[in-house]
């Protein structure tokens, strides 16, 4: 994962967007994100992740070095990140999976 892919696939948000925006911002909740560009508010995929985010808002990396070698470190890659999603979208849509 770099800073530079999307976190919310739904708005194209990317991770370094959400990452820089719980900083500068101090986000509390991860419903605040709706705020950034919609982040979160389509199949709802992304909340996790931008929960991750917000439980460490006090030790976000700043720099976009930093943030990649967290991102590498801590989240899926990007392909698995978007494969992940469409399962996603597939149960959701799936009355059989509840
Ligand atoms: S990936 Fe963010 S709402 Fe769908």
């Amino acid at each position: 994962m770099k800073a530079d892919d999307n976190l919310c696939l739904c708005f194209h948000v990317s991770w370094r967007k959400v990452i820089n925006y719980t900083r500068v911002h101090r986000v509390k909740i991860p419903s605040q994100l709706a705020e950034c560009q919609g982040a979160g508010t389509g199949c709802g995929w992304c909340i996790a992740a931008m929960k991750r985010i917000v439980a460490k808002a006090e030790s976000l990396p700043t720099d976009p070095d930093g943030i990649d070698a967290w991102l590498e470190q801590d989240f899926p890659a990007s392909a698995d990140y978007a494969e992940g999603r469409k399962k996603h979208i597939a149960d959701k849509n799936d009355p059989q999976s509840d």
